[in-house]
């Protein structure tokens, strides 16, 4: 998944190419590099959020670390003598990722862009449910600071007593989600102790009412920016991260859910244009889910279907798969070398007040349900291999609310 995509970025990088004419969306990045700084007012919590993300290098020099976290992480991949592999590929990556990063502004915007998420989520909390307040966010990332066991620590130390570990993907996948929450198990089986704080866990909501008006509304505000006459010729492509199909094919729920999201957000567009569910990233030989975003917009053009919206369905940020490999990559070099004619890409929800809200309810909601987490996350996939992943499910299921 995106985590995944670093990986297959890593890969990826070696055959993109910058400078050609921009057809394409705002600077996202720029905007959130100038967004302003963090800042939570001082705060005894009662209730404290865990915005769960893989994270991504804000700094060039933040990028071997980074890669080094992703290619240790066993929960994403499975690679022979991980622990001599995984360093050698962070190390001889690292200079092709920082030139990437280069030039998408330097580093990741995702920080960024979560902190103004939180503020904003936390914000309307706080006027929304004041019984649960005063809510305080946190950062969680998986592969570089803030991470997970950090913010937890941070959590313990500020006497949150009522803990939310709270996804950022809309869509489950064990190697997204899933490696995030079994982070927090191990952060307590490491320890050996009970946690102090009462947690519970928002692990999927890929066809929540805002979520989806969120998409819909940036699909409709790109789609006005094609000329009027080729308007109803677009073609729009959802572009999702893929999966190794060995992933896939051991049960994750990924592909069904991201269906569900690209299902409903059509429906409230009322099938105003024809589409399909397209998949970024691959990487290696092995067989990935398809078909690819890229051999989608080649099939296309040769079909003569040269006006082209690309949207980003899977995350929620911009981040180096949007930034990159959509803008870049395809929206520039590909479609200039298949001569599309109009292709443009939906904007991330980043600052979106309404996708603030839709955090703020989906918070709300879950601590007024008093569940611990979804039905769906107690199942393990049919074929999994992983022993972690039961006893974190076995962890979050039977914690006591109240
Ligand atoms: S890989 Fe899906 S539950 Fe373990």
């Amino acid at each position: 998944m995106a985590a995944l995509g670093s990986a297959g970025r890593f890969f990826h990088f070696a055959r993109s190419s910058v400078g050609l004419t921009v057809r394409r969306r705002s600077t996202a990045a720029a905007l959130a590099q100038n967004a302003a700084p963090e800042s939570q007012e001082n705060r005894k919590p009662k209730t404290g959020i865990l915005m769960l993300n893989m994270g991504g290098p804000e700094k060039l020099e933040d990028v071997h670390d980074f890669l080094l976290r992703l290619f240790m992480d066993t929960d994403l991949m499975k690679l022979p003598v991980q622990n001599k592999l995984g360093p050698f590929i962070a190390k001889r990556r690292t200079p092709k990722i920082q030139e990437q990063y280069s030039k998408i502004g330097g580093g990741s915007p995702i920080r960024r862009w979560t902190s103004m998420q939180g503020e904003g989520m936390v914000k309307l909390l706080d006027e929304a449910s004041p019984d649960t307040a005063p809510h305080k966010f946190y950062i969680g990332f998986r592969y570089v600071n803030p991470l997970t066991e950090e913010a937890i620590e941070e959590m313990e130390k500020d006497g949150v007593e009522r803990a939310v570990a709270f996804t950022q993907y809309p869509q489950y996948s064990c190697s997204t989600t899933g490696s995030s929450l079994n982070a927090i198990y191990r952060y307590y089986r490491n320890r050996g102790d009970r946690p102090k704080m009462r947690w519970s866990v928002i692990d999927r909501w890929p066809t929540h009412p805002l979520l989806v008006e969120c998409f819909t509304e940036h699909i409709r505000n790109e789609l006005l920016k094609f000329p009027e006459d080729k308007r109803d010729d677009v073609v729009i492509l959802f572009s999702a991260h893929s999966l190794p199909m060995a992933v896939v094919n051991r049960g994750d729920p990924y592909p069904q859910e991201v269906g569900a999201t690209v299902q409903r957000v059509m429906e409230r567009l009322g099938h105003c244009n024809p589409y399909r569910l397209v998949w970024q990233s691959r990487v290696g030989p092995m067989a990935w889910l398809g078909p690819q975003t890229d051999e989608v917009i080649k099939g296309l053009s040769e079909r003569g279907k040269k006006n082209i919206l690309l949207v980003p369905i899977a995350f929620t940020s911009d981040h180096i798969e949007t930034l990159h490999e959509l803008d870049i990559e395809y929206a520039q070099v590909l479609a200039e070398e298949c001569g599309v004619e109009n292709i443009r890409r939906a904007e991330s929800l980043n600052g979106n007040p309404l996708f603030m809200k839709a955090l703020a309810d989906l918070v709300q909601s879950h601590l007024k349900s008093n569940e611990p987490c979804s039905r769906q996350l107690t199942l393990r996939c049919p074929l999994c291999t992983n022993p972690t992943c039961g006893e974190t499910k076995a962890f979050f299921a039977s914690q006591k609310l109240s």
